[in-house]
């Protein structure tokens, strides 16, 4: 296995949090970002040794510039997971510009912003494994979540789009669809409304971040060069697509 540079957005916490260690453990040399919470960074690092890099995925600029630090330091990224998402919930007679607009620029913006920063590196690499986290809300949509659904969805035709462009250089792109999975955003569903999706979910529990990050591994693997343009669903059963 060759050892990879790879950039985990969201890579502090929740699903990218295991991400970033599935990534180092497998061999990789591993930058995860966060934007928010200074804190967990600082203990996620001195926990697991991987280095962090704190910028907002949603800034154009900011993206060009985190990711030439990170190829100066470290060499050309190739491995790139986005994963970094959040939730502004709310049925859309009450949702407000800043609901729909902070969630489209984080959520479908941030893969553009940090797919353009890497792409040329990877093709003069001739090599690049690209995963972009959607969810299982953007393949069937979900009540109270206009914005999270459209960012989602954007990224699973985004995906399909830069893969075809990538094909000719090594470069896949592939997305994961994770279902609800054990994490602080999940957590704050209220409890009523979780527990009734839950119950809609065959395997009888939400997944875990582990669950979703063996998945990232399979696709990154420098032999999994066939798989591109695919949607892995990791949802214990909830939506079958
Ligand atoms: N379908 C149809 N009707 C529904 C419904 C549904 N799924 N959910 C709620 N309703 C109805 C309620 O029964 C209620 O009807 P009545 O007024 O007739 O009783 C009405 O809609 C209002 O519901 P709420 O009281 O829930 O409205 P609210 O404005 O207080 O809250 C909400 C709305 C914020 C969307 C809340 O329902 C909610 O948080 N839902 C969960 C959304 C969700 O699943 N988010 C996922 C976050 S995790 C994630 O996104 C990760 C991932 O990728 C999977």
């Amino acid at each position: 296995m060759t050892a990879r540079v790879a950039l985990v957005t969201g890579g502090t916490r929740g699903i990218g949090r295991a991400i970033s260690i599935a990534l180092k453990s497998a061999g990789h040399k591993v930058v995860a970002n966060y934007f928010g919470n200074d804190d967990a960074a600082k203990a996620f690092t001195a926990e697991t040794g991987i280095a962090h890099a704190k910028f907002d995925v949603g800034n154009f600029d900011a993206c060009q510039k985190a990711v030439a630090q990170i190829v100066k330091d470290l060499g050309p990224i190739e491995i790139l997971v986005n994963n970094a998402g959040i939730t502004r919930d709310g049925t859309l007679h009450k949702m407000d510009q800043e609901q729909w607009q902070a969630v489209i620029d984080t959520n479908l913006g941030s893969c553009f912003n940090t797919c353009r920063a890497v792409i040329d590196g990877m093709r003069a690499k001739n090599f690049g494994r690209i995963v972009n986290v959607g969810s299982v809300n953007g393949q069937m949509g979900q009540y109270g979540q206009v914005n999270y659904a459209a960012a989602k969805s954007g990224i699973h035709g985004f995906t399909k789009a830069l893969a075809q462009e990538g094909a000719g250089k090594g470069i896949t792109v592939n997305a994961i669809a994770p279902g609800y999975v054990d994490t602080d955003m999940v957590r704050a569903v209220p409890a009523p409304v979780l527990e009734k999706i839950i119950a809609r979910i065959p395997v009888g529990r939400l997944g875990h971040a582990e669950d979703i990050a063996r998945g990232v591994l399979f696709l990154v693997a420098d032999d999994a060069d066939f798989i591109t343009g695919s949607t892995l669903s990791i949802n214990g059963g909830q939506h079958m697509y």
